[in-house]
This record gives C-alpha cells, structure tokens and sequence, in this order.
C-alpha cells in the first residue's frame, strides 16, 4: 500500500517531464490527424507510422517472408514493446480520469461476454450505470445473477432500476454460441456494443482441447467470438451506427498464426500457453481487419480491437499461489480494472472512434482500427498487418465454425444500408488537455 502511494506520488511528478510531454505529444499529434477528417489520412500516417505503412505496402512479400515463425528481431522488439508499456502504461495513462466520464446512454443496447469479473464486470457496470441495455452474456449465470442482485441492490437510493439481463453463453461450445445468436436474434431488436471480452490466458497450464476438439486459448478467445460477431450483424445493422469492440492485448506483438495448425498440434510448433494465447489475439486481429474491410462501406458497423493494458484481473488464477503472491507484488505496475475499462469503455461508446475507422475504411485500409490503454489509436505488430495471412486465417475460420462463403455473404448482404450519424465528442476534453 505504502509502496503503491509513494510510486503513485512518483507518477504524479514524473507527469510533467519531458519524456511524458514527449509521448503524450506525440500521441495527440497522430490522434488529432486521424480524427480531423479523412483527408490525407494515409500521409498523416506515413509521417507518424511509416513502418505500418511501409509494412501494408509490402504485404504480399510479407507473407512469404514472415512464414509461420517470429524472427529473433521480432521477438526481441516484442519483448521491447511490451515490457516499456507495462512498465510505463500509468505514465501513458495519466492524462485519464481513473474512471472514464460517460454520457447517458439510454436506447443503446450492448452485449458484452465475461462479465462476471475483471474487465468486463466493470465495463458491465458503468455502461448499465449511465442507462445502457447490457446484457451479460456469461458461461456463469448464477454469479452473474447474484452480482445483478448487487447492483440493483446498491441503485435502491437511486431514481430506478438498471437495465441489465444475463444470458448464458459458453465460449467453449460453438453450439451455445449459436443458441445464444439464435435467442437474442429472435428479438430482432437492435445491437449498438457488441464488446467481445471473454478471454482465457491459462498460464503454465496443460494443453486442453474444448467439445468441438479446439484449443481453448483459440476458440475462447478468436473463433467463438468471430461466430458470434457474424451472426450478430443483421442486430448490428439494426443498431447502426454500431460496433464490435474486441478485447485484444498487447501480447498479439509475440503471435504466430499457422492457419493450418491452429491447434497447436501438429508438431510443426512447440504448445505453450503464451504462444496458445498471443497467437488467438493475433487471430483475432486478422478476423477483425478482413471483416472490416468485408462489411459495406455504408452499413455504419465497424470493428474495433483494443489493449486494456496490464491490469489486475483474475486472469492469473491459473498460476501456482506462490506466483500469484509475486505477480500481486509488482501488482503497482497494473492497472485496477476500474482503469482497464476505460479504453473498452472509450472504443464502445466515444463518437470519435466510428469517425476514425470511418475515416480508415475510405482509404481503403487493410488493418482494423487498434487501440490502447490510453485511449488512442495506436498501429499494431508488424505480423498483424500481414493482409495475405489474414485473409488465410479468415478463410480457415470460417470453415472451423461452420459456415460457408454463401452464408457469410448473407450475413454482410444483412449489415444494410444506413447513415452513421457522428455526434460531438464528449470525451474531446481530455484531447485538448
Ligand atoms: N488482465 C490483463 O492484464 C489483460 C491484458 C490484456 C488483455 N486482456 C484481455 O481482457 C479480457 C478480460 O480479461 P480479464 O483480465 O478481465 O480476465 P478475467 O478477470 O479472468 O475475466 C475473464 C472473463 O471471461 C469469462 N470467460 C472465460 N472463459 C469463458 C467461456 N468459455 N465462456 C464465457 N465466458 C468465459 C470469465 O468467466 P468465468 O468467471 O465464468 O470464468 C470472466 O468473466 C480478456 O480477453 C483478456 O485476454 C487482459
């Protein structure tokens, strides 16, 4: 606790020094370009991002030369960039409130999956807060039930009650996701948030394979949840302008994808639980940049993928007690879920973001809009912007879960015609900071 105050102090002081101005500088400079408008967004980001650049141009040769391994350049520049953001994530941050300033959100209709804990809970709760429709669609619905009770239970002095409802849906069977499409598609209600959140990263445990025989890390965290996103968008389309928020992580940096071997089990790779788990948040930022190229241009239904930063969930409950101890030691590193939820929060609900992958789709970008824990866009890594790869592992998706190039058709043919209406930024405050 002393430790926390006396680094958090430290943080405060080191707020005003040059290397912060600098990287904050730097950060509003490519922000306040990429939301202006579309014009010149492709110079802007030649001039603030021109390796994403120089990597989108020579995706082709990309393809051949990346191959389904990390070079040790790429590995060692992976472990760079994510050991300086954990390490410094509460400096890039601290321009932010600690709770993130929402409007009111009445006839906005969200899904998020794993609410019950970490990220989601808190997403869960401030989006129900400010008069969403949430529904938390958990695996666990007694512990979603009971923290509903909870919430309505500390709203009683409120004016009235939240607009929250629990489904049920397992990410480990493809079947419960399609019944849980099934039930709420029924509806035929609209769908503004889809936030995908859900996610396991089963640290230093074994191997295990779910019901329909995929590896877990892959199926929890990219192939359930692109099944859900595609049958989700005739909603979507009814909700627009709307978005699907995923939950990705900074660790898609160490990813290797081998469509072909998505399993990690054919003996061309060795398993482990990081490659397991960066390789599906890579997965599903190649998902996520073909399918928003795919959706019409003139639906109003974008793709969105953000790092929460390191923040201190119970995604470690898989470790051994005595590694948990050490991970709550450096614990001063992280970020509480209060914090992790802002750039979820930020992706699901700021105007500012649809206006920026609009402006991104009118030129004609490959890679989906990625965003980080401070709230700003950000590019990703460089293996993430291979577009041939991504199209293969598109392709390989849409055979794993079941449906065909007629039926995903049909899907995008639904996400119809409708004019994105961009209200003004209530978050633009925190910009011009
Ligand atoms: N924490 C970090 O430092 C960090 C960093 C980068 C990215 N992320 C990402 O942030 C997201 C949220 O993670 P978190 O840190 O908040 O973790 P968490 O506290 O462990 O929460 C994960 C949530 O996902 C749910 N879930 C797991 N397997 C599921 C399944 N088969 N079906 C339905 N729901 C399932 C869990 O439900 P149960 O309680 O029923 O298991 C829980 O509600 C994940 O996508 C994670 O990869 C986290």
């Amino acid at each position: 606790m002393l430790l926390q105050i006396v680094l958090d102090a430290g943080f405060l002081l080191i707020k005003g020094s040059k290397l912060q101005n600098k990287r904050h500088f730097m950060r509003m400079g490519d922000w306040k370009i990429t939301c202006n408008s579309s014009e010149g967004i492709n110079s802007a980001y030649e001039q603030h991002f021109p390796s994403l650049v120089e990597s989108a141009k020579k995706s082709a040769e990309s393809l051949k030369s990346l191959g389904v391994s990390l070079g040790w350049i790429d590995w060692a520049s992976a472990w760079l960039h994510v050991t300086t953001e954990t390490l410094l994530q509460r400096i890039y941050t601290c321009h932010l409130p600690q709770r993130l300033p929402l409007p009111v959100l009445t006839d906005f209709t969200c899904i998020i999956t794993g609410a019950t804990s970490g990220i989601g809970l808190e997403t869960a709760k401030q989006l129900a807060e400010v008069g969403a429709h949430v529904v938390l669609a958990c695996r666990n619905t007694k512990v979603a039930q009971a923290l509903v009770h909870d919430w309505q239970k500390e709203r009683e002095h409120y004016s009235g009650p939240l607009d929250v409802e629990v489904m049920e849906l397992n990410l480990l069977s493809l079947s419960s996701v399609r019944a849980f499409a099934a039930a709420w598609e029924a509806r035929q209600g609209p769908l503004h948030v889809l936030i995908n959140n859900a996610g396991i990263f089963s640290m230093s445990a074994p191997q295990k394979f779910s019901e329909d025989g995929l590896e877990e890390h892959m199926q929890v965290n990219h192939l359930a949840p692109a099944l859900l996103t595609l049958l989700l968008l005739p909603s979507l389309s009814r909700g627009a302008p709307s978005r699907v928020v995923n939950v990705n992580s900074d660790m898609q940096a160490f990813g290797v994808v081998d469509p072909n071997d998505l399993n990690l089990n054919s003996g061309r790779r060795k398993y482990s639980s990081t490659a397991a788990y960066s390789g599906s948040k890579l997965a599903q930022i190649y998902f996520s940049s073909v399918l928003e190229t795919k959706l019409p241009n003139d639906c109003g239904i974008h793709v969105i993928c953000v790092n929460p930063g390191i923040v201190k969930t119970n995604v470690t409950r898989t470790l051994p007690k005595f590694v948990q101890a050490v991970y709550n030691l450096v614990g001063f590193f992280s970020l509480s879920s209060l914090e992790g939820a802002r750039s979820v929060l930020f992706c699901s609900t700021d105007p500012q973001v649809l206006e920026y992958a609009e402006a991104l789709r009118a030129e004609g970008w490959p890679v989906c809009p990625y965003y980080s824990s401070d709230c700003k866009p950000n590019p990703t890594s460089k293996h993430a912007q291979n577009v041939g790869m991504a199209f293969k592992l598109w392709d390989k998706t849409r055979e794993i879960i079941g449906l065909n190039n007629e039926d995903v058709d049909k899907l995008l043919d639904g996400a119809t015609t409708s004019t994105p209406c961009l209200k003004e930024s209530f978050f633009s405050t925190y910009d011009d900071e």
